[in-house]
């Protein structure tokens, strides 16, 4: 196979976590595999752009320097994010805009720019959400205003890209081991030590990729969490009082 028929997948936020687990799933499926994001990835891939993709015309920048590159984009991984740890009493107003310039208003132009090219190959958003996206967590209230923002992005824009042959995917992990997502939340309170359910990187990778082949709509990962999701809603005061324990409220 030539270069020019192979697969392309532009994923951001590759510089650890998440990120650099599908970077390594995509490039071992045979897909050329590009990197965005502010540090340098460990990872070796076949293009990274060094970009904050909050910046103005970042997402602009890199559509150029794909196409010319490149030429074409099957798979684009909005993964680029990161939580907090704080009630909404001691968030500021900047804090909450800043996790949604990241969270939802980057992923949200990623898109829509890239949209032409994924029409042209007839590609795959995949947009990395979280459980907290789909329930609340008290503690981590902007953090989960931000996923449950993403959650509706990928549910509305599926139906309205579906005439084009572009498949979105959202992905929901649980909690997962990664460094840098502690290191980088806004807010200073410690999350509770909660069981992480034999969750890991790699292994929601490997789940991603299998729901992109499957042309899946949605992936929980790992899949326990289905049992805290039906705990959380048929429960609402029990968690409550649960949350305010774990969280020293
Ligand atoms: N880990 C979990 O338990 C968990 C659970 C549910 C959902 N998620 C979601 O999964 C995604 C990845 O999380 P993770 O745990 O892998 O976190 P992570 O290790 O902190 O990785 C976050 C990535 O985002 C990139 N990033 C941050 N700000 C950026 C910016 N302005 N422009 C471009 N890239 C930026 C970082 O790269 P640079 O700093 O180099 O730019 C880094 O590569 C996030 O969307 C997160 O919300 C994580």
């Amino acid at each position: 196979m030539s270069a020019a028929q192979q697969k392309v997948a532009l994923i951001t936020g590759v510089s650890g976590g998440l990120g650099e687990a599908m970077a390594e799933v995509f490039k071992e499926k045979g897909f050329r595999v590009i990197g965005a994001c502010r540090s340098e990835p460990a990872i070796e891939l076949d293009r990274w752009f060094k970009t904050d993709i909050t910046r103005e015309n970042a997402c602009r920048e890199l559509l150029a320097g794909v196409r010319e590159e490149f030429g074409r984009l099957d798979v684009l991984i909005n993964n680029s994010g990161k939580g907090n740890y704080a009630t909404w009493e001691e968030f500021s107003e900047v804090e909450v805009r800043d996790l949604f310039e990241l969270n939802f208003f980057a992923l949200v132009n990623m898109t829509r720019t890239f949209l032409p090219l994924l029409q042209e190959s007839q590609g795959t958003v995949i947009n990395i959400a979280s459980v907290a996206g789909l329930t609340y967590v008290p503690c981590m209230g902007p953090y989960c205003a931000t996923k449950y923002a993403v959650c509706a992005f990928s549910d509305t824009l599926r139906a309205e890209v579906k005439g084009y042959g572009i498949r979105v995917l959202n992905v929901a992990p649980g909690r997962i081991n990664t460094t840098g997502f502690s290191k980088r939340a806004l807010g200073r309170r410690t999350p509770p030590d909660t069981p992480d359910g034999g969750s890991n990187p790699p292994g929601l990778a490997c789940h991603v990729y299998r729901a992109y082949q499957r042309g899946r709509r949605s992936v929980l990962y790992p899949r326990i969490y289905i049992f805290f999701l039906w705990f959380t809603r048929s429960f609402p005061r029990t968690y409550d009082w649960a949350a305010r324990k774990l969280w020293k409220l």
